[in-house]
C-alpha cells in the first residue's frame, strides 16, 4: 500500500513530522517536486533536523530515499545536506536515489530569482530566493540542465554556453564565464552520478515486488502553480497530480491520500490569506508555534483553521484524511475560531475563487467554539484531551468532510495521537 503525504494548507503544516512518523511502515520514501525551498523540520531525541531536499526518511536506518524527476536540484545544497547528515553520523550511502531527469538550481537561477522579485516591486511574491521559479522556467521552456545531462559532451558545453549568454544579457553588471560554469557543472556530475537512476522504473520494479512507497509533497495545496493562489505560489505542482508526474508513477499506483494541516494556519510570503490574524492572537500564534520559516527565517503569518481552504485541498487531492498538527499552540485560548465559508459583499462563498484579488476581498465567516485551559501537549490518546479540544476536531472533521487520523500534540514523534479507528488507520501497520 502506497501512501502521499501533503499539504493541505500554504505550506509548513508538519510533514516532516508525519513523514517521519509513518517511514517505519515503509521502505521507500519519494519526494516529487519542489525544491531546497522547503524545510522539514524532524525532532529526535531532542535533537533537531531541517532537512530540505533529502526525504526525511533518511533518517531511518534501511529505508531508500528517492529525489524524483519533478524536483529541482542545486547540487550545491544537495551536498550541503549529504555533509550536515554525515556530521551527525547518517552516512546517505546508497540510499539516496537521484531521478537521472531532474532539473538543476544553477547560480544564475539564484540571480534571477533576487532580480525578478526586485522588479515586481510591490508585486513581489516574496520567495524563498532559491532559484526555484527561473529553473523550473527553464524546464518548461526546455533549456533546461537535467542530471542525465552532467557528462563532458559538446551538447552540455553548449546548453551552458547559450544559458549563461542570456543570464548575461539580463545581467548586465557581473558577467558570468560560460567555461566555469562548465567546469563547475562536470564537478557536480562526478559528486552526483553514483546516486542517480531511472526513479519511475525503480519504483515500479519495488512495487512489483510488495515493497511499500511513501510519496512525500513539498509545500501546499494552496501553493500550487495550477490550483494555488495564483501568482502566489511557488512553480511546482504540490497537489496530487505533481506526484504521478514528478515520480512517473501511474495514479494506481497510490492507494490512499494523508492531507496535512495545522490546527491553525500560517503563510509565508505575500498573497490573500483571508482568515489572518493581525492583533494579539496571531502574534501568541506566532511565539507558541515558533512560525518562523524553517528555510528562510521569515516570520509566518498566522490565522485561524480556513476550512474553505483544506475542503478544496481534500477535493483536489483526494484525501482520504487529515494529520492536524500543532494542535498544543491552541491550548489556553479563551476561543478557536473556524472559518466555513468567504463573505463577498451580498454572497457567500464557499469555493475558493480564481483571482487573487478575488479572495483577498473576501471575509471569512467564523464560528467561534470555546477553548481549553488543560493543556493537550504530549497527550497520546484522543480520550484524553481535553472535551473542548475534542469537540473542536470533531467540528473540523464535519466541515472538512474527513477525519483527522493524526493528531499531532507536540514536536517529537512520541507527541501523537494516531486514531487507528479511522480510514487511515491500516496505513499505520
Ligand atoms: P518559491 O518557491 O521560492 O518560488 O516561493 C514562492 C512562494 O512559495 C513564496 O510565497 C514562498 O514563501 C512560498 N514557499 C516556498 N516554499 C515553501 C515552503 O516550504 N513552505 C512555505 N512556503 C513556501
Amino acid at each position: 500500500m502506497n501512501i502521499a503525504v501533503l499539504g493541505a494548507q500554504w505550506g509548513d503544516e508538519g510533514k516532516g513530522k508525519i513523514v517521519d512518523l509513518l517511514t517505519p511502515h515503509f521502505s521507500l520514501v519519494a519526494r516529487y517536486q519542489g525544491g531546497h525551498n522547503a524545510g522539514h523540520t524532524v525532532y529526535v531525541e531532542g535533537r533537531k533536523f531541517v532537512l530540505h531536499l533529502i526525504p526525511s526518511g533518511i533518517l531511518h536506518a534501511g529505508v531508500r530515499c528517492l529525489i524524483g524527476n519533478g524536483v529541482v536540484i542545486d547540487p550545491e545544497a544537495l551536498f550541503r545536506e549529504v555533509d550536515e547528515l554525515a556530521a551527525f553520523g547518517i552516512e546517505v550511502g546508497d540510499r539516496l536515489v537521484i531521478s537521472d531527469k531532474a532539473h538543476l538550481i544553477l547560480p544564475y537561477h539564484r540571480e534571477l530569482d533576487v532580480l525578478s522579485e526586485a522588479r515586481r516591486g510591490e508585486r513581489k511574491i516574496g520567495t524563498t530566493s532559491r532559484g526555484i521559479g527561473p529553473a523550473y522556467e527553464d524546464k518548461i521552456g526546455r533549456r533546461g540542465i537535467r542530471v542525465c545531462d552532467l557528462v563532458d559532451t559538446p551538447e552540455l558545453a553548449e546548453a551552458v554556453r547559450e544559458n549563461v549568454h542570456a543570464r548575461n544579457q539580463i545581467i548586465r553588471d557581473t558577467r558570468m564565464d560560460w567555461q566555469a560554469v562548465y567546469e563547475q557543472l562536470l564537478a557536480y556530475g562526478d559528486r552526483m552520478r553514483r546516486w542517480t537512476a531511472d526513479v519511475s522504473l525503480l519504483l515500479d520494479d519495488a512495487v512489483r515486488r510488495g515493497e511499500r512507497v511513501l510519496i512525500e509533497g513539498a509545500q501546499g495545496t494552496m501553493l500550487d502553480i495550477d490550483h494555488g493562489t495564483y501568482p502566489y505560489v511557488t512553480s511546482s505542482n504540490a497537489s496530487i497530480g505533481g506526484a504521478c508526474t514528478g515520480l512517473g508513477i501511474p495514479p494506481q499506483a497510490i492507494h490512499g491520500v494523508l492531507g496535512v494541516a495545522k490546527a491553525y494556519l500560517t503563510r509565508v510570503g505575500e498573497g490573500p490569506l483571508p482568515t489572518e490574524l493581525h492583533g494579539a492572537v496571531g502574534e501568541r500564534l506566532r511565539e507558541t508555534g515558533q512560525e518562523y520559516g524553517a528555510s528562510t527565517g521569515r516570520p509566518r503569518r498566522c490565522g485561524w483553521f480556513d476550512a474553505v481552504a483544506v475542503r478544496y485541498a481534500v477535493r483536489v487531492n483526494g484525501i482520504n484524511a487529515l494529520a492536524l498538527t500543532k494542535m498544543d499552540v491552541l491550548d489556553g485560548l479563551p476561543t478557536v475560531d473556524i472559518c466555513t465559508g468567504y463573505s463577498m459583499g451580498e454572497r457567500t462563498l464557499d469555493a475558493l475563487p480564481a483571482e487573487a484579488r478575488t479572495l483577498a476581498a473576501c471575509t471569512p465567516v467564523y464560528e467561534s467554539w470555546p477553548g481549553w485551559s488543560q493543556p493537550t501537549r504530549g497527550v497520546t490518546r484522543f480520550d484524553d484531551l481535553p472535551v473542548e479540544a475534542r469537540r473542536y476536531v470533531a467540528r473540523l472533521e464535519e466541515v472538512t468532510g474527513v477525519p483527522m487520523a493524526i493528531i499531532s500534540t507536540g514536536s517529537d514523534r512520541a507527541e501523537t495521537i494516531i486514531r487507528r479507528d479511522t480510514v487511515a488507520g491500516h496505513w499505520f501497520s
